[in-house]
């Protein structure tokens, strides 16, 4: 056994045969597991009994921490109740209280709110909205879709399309959406390494759009999709005034503007929304995840009156409006989670806490800069991420062991490409976060 597989004994005869992983390494994984047994609060139990700090929040989602008694409970009154009720034509009472609580906190205008069950889902939900929408309003030939290098938009066909990542696409790149452009991606290392929240340089990079539209004619662009801060790909900070100038193309050339707000909603930046946070209004957002803190599947749309209304009133009052929705939309155990969830966040104020607490971030994660193999370190409220040199010819090895290195001294990390990205749960305290990167510390001591 060498130092990456030493802490992998199973106390079970776990067949690994049938579970094929998600995003994952498989043969690598299980040749020497990382197993999640149990979770409370900040912490993780690992299969051979360690607690481990959660500095992740599960998947970017887990926002109010583990095991929280009042979602639990919540799920476990509705599924006594009712555990499932059809999402088409008929409705249950829990769907329209979510709806409402979700509405309440979103920029005004955008409290039109259709559910679906993941960040994927929710992403192809509202471009397939911005077509209908043109399509209701009489411009049906608006059909193209932009979307940015770099970005991770989910993994359904519309999203990998719109998304900018390599490897998400390359497999199925026969079949990507044909009618779709791309942004550039804003992070420049010679400009704006080591930022601490936005970086000064890069708003011009927004006027790329008006290169686009010039190229394909605003006439037939649909929606442009950017996450206002693009999470997976290793938290890229959105330059001062980029957002803002996209807004304002978008606005001149009729195009909608979807912020993919799947990782930034619900307080990662310290407010509700990041388009809060920014002061730009997109005309959708989508969002998942903390929704109702991962407790179940659950992800959304929200959508401005314009858009919602031009589509709910093309057709005749009886006629369905938009052909769209899934099985699971609103399903009432992911409305009780929500409505509980959202109870939590604003009787904890657990946003405020985000933002409160961000210097302290701030703080602790550039204090990683000069440790070995540290190449750029970026922050924006409770996110961030140590971006490491590569090895020649071997990239993302040296994150990966950075990662298991964190995992056995006690961290859950995340590592993506050699990025190492954090986003604790929005109840972690000042001591947690010095945990948190003094773990990061020793292990990247420990890594050749
Ligand atoms: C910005 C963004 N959009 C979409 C998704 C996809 O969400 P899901 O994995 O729930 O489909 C993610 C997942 O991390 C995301 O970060």
């Amino acid at each position: 056994m060498n130092a990456l597989t030493e802490n992998v004994s199973l106390s079970t005869d776990l067949d690994m045969s049938n579970y094929w992983m998600p995003f994952t390494a498989n043969k690598q994984f299980k040749a020497a597991p990382r197993l999640l047994t149990g979770a409370k609060g900040m912490y993780y139990t690992t299969h051979d009994n360690r607690q481990i700090i959660d500095g992740c929040a599960g998947l970017w989602c887990v926002n109010a921490g583990h095991g929280r008694e009042e979602i639990i409970e919540a799920v476990h009154k509705q599924m006594t109740e009712m555990d499932y009720a059809p999402s088409f034509q008929m409705g249950h009472p829990l769907a329209f209280e979510a709806a409402s609580k979700v509405a309440e906190i979103m920029p005004a205008g955008l409290d039109r709110i259709f559910f679906a069950n993941s960040g994927s889902e929710a992403v192809d939900t509202a471009l397939k909205i911005a077509l209908a929408y043109h399509r209701a309003r009489g411009e049906g030939q608006r059909t193209r879709l932009i979307g940015r290098e770099r970005g991770y938009n989910g993994v359904g066909f519309g999203g990998i399309s719109v998304g900018g990542i390599s490897p998400n696409r390359k497999a199925f790149s026969g079949n990507l959406l044909p009618s779709v452009d791309h942004l550039p991606h804003t992070f420049n290392l010679e400009h704006a390494a080591y930022s601490k929240g936005q970086p000064a340089w890069g708003e011009h990079l927004a006027d790329e759009l008006e290169r686009i539209v010039a190229l394909h004619d605003a006439s037939t662009i649909a929606a442009v999709i950017v996450e206002p801060v693009a999470g997976s790909t290793g938290v890229l900070i959105p330059p001062q005034g980029y957002l803002k100038r996209l807004r304002d193309i978008c606005t001149k050339y009729g195009i909608l503007l979807i912020f993919d707000e799947v990782i930034t909603g619900f307080g990662r930046l310290g407010k509700a929304t990041a388009s809060e946070y920014f002061g730009v209004t997109p005309d959708m957002i989508t969002m998942a995840k903390a929704i109702n803190n991962a407790a179940i599947p659950m992800s959304a749309v929200a959508a401005n009156h314009q858009v919602h209304d031009t589509i709910i009133n093309a057709g005749p009052g009886n006629a369905i409006e938009l052909f769209h929705g899934y099985t699971y939309s609103a399903h009432p155990a992911a409305a009780a989670a929500c409505i509980a969830t959202q109870n939590i966040y604003r009787k904890e104020g657990l946003f405020e806490r985000a933002n409160k607490l961000a210097p302290k971030f701030e703080t602790e994660i550039h204090k990683l800069r000069g440790e070995p193999h540290v190449k750029d370190i970026r922050n924006l409220g409770l996110m961030g991420a140590v971006e490491l040199n590569s090895r020649d010819g071997a990239p993302g090895t040296r994150a990966y062991e950075v990662f298991v290195k964190c995992y056995q001294k006690g961290l859950m990390a995340r590592f993506t490409g050699d990025i190492l990205a954090f986003s604790p749960p929005l109840i972690v305290n000042e001591g947690q976060i010095e945990e948190i990167f003094s773990i990061v510390k020793a292990a990247l001591h420990e890594t050749a």
